[in-house]
């Protein structure tokens, strides 16, 4: 039996049957083509465990990714970054809630994998995924931030977070920023999994310095979202207690007078002083 169409079958063919025959070549070899360009682009699946440039990956369970942006309250205005994308998935997770999220990952396979991810997610407009090393990029507009990376690495980029925007939210999983404590932490539900924790810091405003209230100066020292220091007025000296920053949100006590209010600048802050049922407005400017 023969298979196939023998050279003299070729040309003894009319010649609409002739193109007809080509036709039917090139459509085959361009599906070929494009099969084949599919399965090497579906070849690629990541390895739990795979190097990554200064972290491996392993994926954040998809039930940590929701307590994580749940803790951050998510909205459709927030700009969302992950330091090290892995797969995509807490970028994708961001972007069905609303937000806009990028995804800084050093691996370009897992870069391209996430740009699948979101394109089948139904997300790709809200998505971007950028192929560079986290170090180098520009965090200034995210409001907020995501990794799960390593306590070193949290700390080597502990500096850049605190110059961020006051209330810009940082989320880790797991991983700690050593003497900068988390303002929350929440454990999943089902904690058998080993990465089970968010951690949650706000970017605190920097009130460290001399400011003039109305009727004394407060000297307040800051570490980090926590105040301390004096409060000075006709030659009385108190101190400020239970003194602590939630982004620009500020709140400290002095003789039982409870401040809250907001810092409105680098060189101004003011809000509520409240003494039993005496309530009074309050303004400072730094020295
Ligand atoms: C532990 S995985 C976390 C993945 C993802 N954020 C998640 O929560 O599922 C860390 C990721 O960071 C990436 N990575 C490591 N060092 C990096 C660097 N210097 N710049 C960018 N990405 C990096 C790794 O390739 C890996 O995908």
């Amino acid at each position: 039996m023969q298979i196939g169409i023998s050279r003299e079958r070729i040309f003894t063919m009319n010649s609409t049957s002739f193109i007809s025959f080509i036709f039917v070549i090139l459509l085959a070899c361009t599906f070929g083509l494009y099969a084949q360009n599919d399965i090497v682009k579906k070849e690629f699946v990541p390895l739990v465990g795979q190097d990554g440039r200064d972290v491996r990956w392993i994926p954040t369970p998809y039930e940590l990714v929701n307590k994580m942006l749940e803790m951050a309250e998510i909205k459709s205005n927030d700009y969302l970054i992950d330091l090290g994308s892995g797969d995509g998935r807490m970028v994708i997770a961001a972007a069905k809630l609303g937000a806009h999220a990028l995804g800084i990952e050093y691996n370009p396979e897992m870069v391209e994998l996430s740009k699948r991810n979101a394109k089948e997610a139904g997300v790709s407009d809200k998505t971007d995924f950028i192929q560079t090393d986290l170090f180098n990029y520009d965090l200034s507009k995210a409001t907020v931030i995501t990794m799960f990376l390593l306590p070193e690495i949290n700390l080597k980029l502990r500096p850049r977070f605190l110059d961020l925007k006051p209330g810009t939210r940082i989320v880790s999983n797991t991983f700690s920023m050593d003497d900068w404590e988390p303002d929350y932490e929440d454990l999943t539900e089902e904690n058998w999994d080993s990465w089970y924790t968010a951690l949650m810091w706000i970017v605190p405003a920097k009130v460290e310095g001399i400011w003039k209230l109305q009727k004394g100066e407060l000297t307040i020292h800051q570490e980090f979202q926590k105040i301390y220091g004096t409060f000075t007025s006709n030659n009385k000296t108190s101190l400020i207690n239970s003194g602590r920053l939630y982004g620009d949100h500020i709140t400290f006590s002095i003789d039982g007078t409870e401040y809250t209010g907001h810092v409105n600048s680098k060189t101004n802050m003011g809000g509520t002083a409240k003494k039993g049922i005496s309530k009074k407005g309050w303004f400072a400017i730094r020295q």
